[in-house]
């Protein structure tokens, strides 16, 4: 099994960094444009191999992507971080350009590589790299959900003092702080619904926080974060390596699906061996169905500005 991780920035790094520890694959490629960075983190990382007991090779490339050829899973990263005070959304000028290209090069040498992406704003980056690929839609597949839900457990943990890993709850829509829908009705904590335990109050505060998630760290560090997402773009390539069918909430492709069409945005899906394998229909309420229409407007109207570049 061979897996690139495109982007050896902070997130880019992380994702390699996990997906090594946990013996994805045995060929890692770290690719990145600026001269040297992916060698200098791919030795750095291959140095920690005896020290934490892996086996995966890991190689660094600057911009060789015959380095990266016969990939299985490729996770692109690449582009601009947002900047304290920045939305993810005005990132796109620049991240269109870059996504487009990284997919055009990674499909020269991988034509069969499932393709995930956490570029940001990542449902339109999702998007673009689906109408520009052409690829079957099962191969592209949008990070956002998976992190954002991880957010929400995590929000949810703090206020019922729990392990997060004893908590089921997901987030749809889109990944940007105003498109996201924290679930909140549908969470448990062990098959009781959270919100028996928590107060109206609590319960708006949890799905807030969770949604300003990614802005208040990059408030914090003054750069956008890295340990969940690179995680979270680990726990996606370790479901399709292995196929082990997990439910995560990603970016796909939608044709019909929770009423829309031409879009990707954030639904329960099933990832294995084939990418995305099957949307699942959370059944969602009125008021949940609205947001998600509200979600779906702001994203198209984002995906619209694709056109004028
Ligand atoms: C975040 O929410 C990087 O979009 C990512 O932190």
């Amino acid at each position: 099994m061979k897996v690139t991780v495109i982007g050896a920035g902070a997130v880019g790094a992380t994702c390699a960094d996990n997906i090594a520890r946990k013996e994805l694959c045995n060929e890692l490629v770290l690719l990145d444009i600026k001269e040297g960075v992916a060698e200098g983190k791919a030795q750095d990382m291959m140095q920690t191999a005896t020290l934490l007991g892996f086996d995966t090779k890991i190689v660094g490339s600057t911009n060789d992507y015959s380095k990266t050829a016969g990939s299985d899973v490729v996770v692109i990263t690449s582009g601009l971080p947002r900047k304290p005070g920045m939305t993810r959304e005005e990132l796109i000028g620049v991240n269109a350009g870059i996504v487009k290209s990284v997919c055009e090069n990674v499909l020269k040498y991988s034509p069969d590589a499932i393709i995930i992406v956490i570029s940001n704003p990542m449902d339109t980056m999702t998007y673009l790299a689906l109408q520009s690929t052409e690829l079957p839609k099962h191969r592209i597949i949008g990070m956002g959900g998976t992190l954002d839900s991880a957010r929400f457990k995590y929000q949810l943990s703090q206020h019922l003092g729990c392990s997060p890993a004893d908590l089921n709850a997901v987030v749809v829509g889109g990944h940007g702080d105003t498109t996201m829908i924290p679930l909140i009705r549908l969470a448990t904590w062990n098959s009781t619904p959270v919100t028996n335990f928590l107060s109206t109050e609590q319960q708006e505060k949890i799905v807030k926080d969770t949604m300003v998630g990614g802005a208040t760290l990059t408030a914090l560090i003054g750069t956008s974060a890295w340990y969940a997402p690179g995680a979270a773009g680990a726990a996606l390539v370790e479901s399709i390596v292995r196929d082990e069918k997990k439910l995560f909430t990603c970016c796909v492709s939608l044709d019909g699906e929770y009423g829309q069409k031409d879009i990707c945005l954030g639904v329960p899906v099933v990832i294995g061996r084939n990418g995305w394998e099957k949307i699942l229909d959370f059944q969602l309420n009125d008021s949940e169905q609205a947001a998600f229409q509200k979600s779906a407007d702001a994203v198209r109207s984002m995906n619209d500005v694709l056109k004028t570049l």
